[in-house]
């Protein structure tokens, strides 16, 4: 008999409302209508569910206590941690029954928040990604891009949103920017940078469309 293929890992990043979560909702639908097992899941923290305790803990440490209660190498060091026990214990385990697996943020958060909104560089991220993670990434990215006043517009008029990130000064998230589309420049073959302004239902074709040239046949019509 056939070895069932690996499922792929499929992940969103952008800056503050940028629409991820609906646009993964949106994606999910699409694959499960076309019979595809998917796992919908976010860093920090993984499922919301708060299935993943190790990394649900985490979470509430990093999202909960007040703008500068870490420093960038903590808040890189805490994100890696509960990195590790998402990919080990959720993500590698769908992916080998052939699910997909569909992350709200993932590593490139890390490299666009600590390593350019925060400072911490380049070299910093990606040899701490390479010791905790060796080569593993993400099959495909999508980006989410829009001006920051807008992005923050959206995430602050929504109810009891104001986390402590989104407290951060305009500069930080003009850095945030930057660094995100900074990526996408440097993994054109993962990663797709995504006009995300407009209505939902032309940012999902963009997706799908960045999406369908980068996992080719895998990505159902
Ligand atoms: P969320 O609001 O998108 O759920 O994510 C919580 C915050 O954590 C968000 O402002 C981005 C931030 N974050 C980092 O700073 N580094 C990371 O590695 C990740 C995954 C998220």
């Amino acid at each position: 008999m056939a070895r069932a293929r690996r499922g792929l890992f499929v992940t969103f990043e952008g800056g503050e409302g940028a629409g991820k979560t609906t646009q993964i909702a949106r994606l999910a639908r699409h694959l499960t209508a076309a019979g595809i097992d998917v796992v919908v899941t976010r860093e920090p923290g993984g499922p919301t569910d708060g299935s993943l305790a190790q990394a649900a803990a985490i979470r509430r440490l990093l999202v909960e206590g007040e703008p500068g209660a870490w420093s960038a190498r903590s808040e890189a060091l805490l994100n890696y941690a509960q990195r590790i026990e998402h990919v080990e214990r959720v993500i590698k385990p769908a992916l080998a029954r052939s699910t997909w697996v569909l992350c709200d943020r993932f590593a490139d958060s890390t490299m666009a928040y600590q390593g350019y909104g925060h400072r911490l560089g380049r070299d910093f991220v990606l040899k701490l990604h390479r010791m905790c993670l060796g080569t593993f990434r993400p099959d495909a990215t999508a980006i989410l891009d829009l001006p920051v006043e807008a992005g923050l517009a959206r995430a602050l008029a929504r109810p009891g949103a104001e986390t402590r990130f989104e407290r951060m000064d305009r500069s930080f998230h003009e850095r945030l920017r930057r660094g995100f589309r900074a990526i996408a420049r440097a993994e054109p073959r993962r990663c797709a940078l995504i006009d995300a302004s407009g209505d939902v239902a032309s940012v999902s074709a963009r997706i799908e469309l960045a999406l369908r040239k980068r996992l080719k046949a895998r990505f159902p019509a």
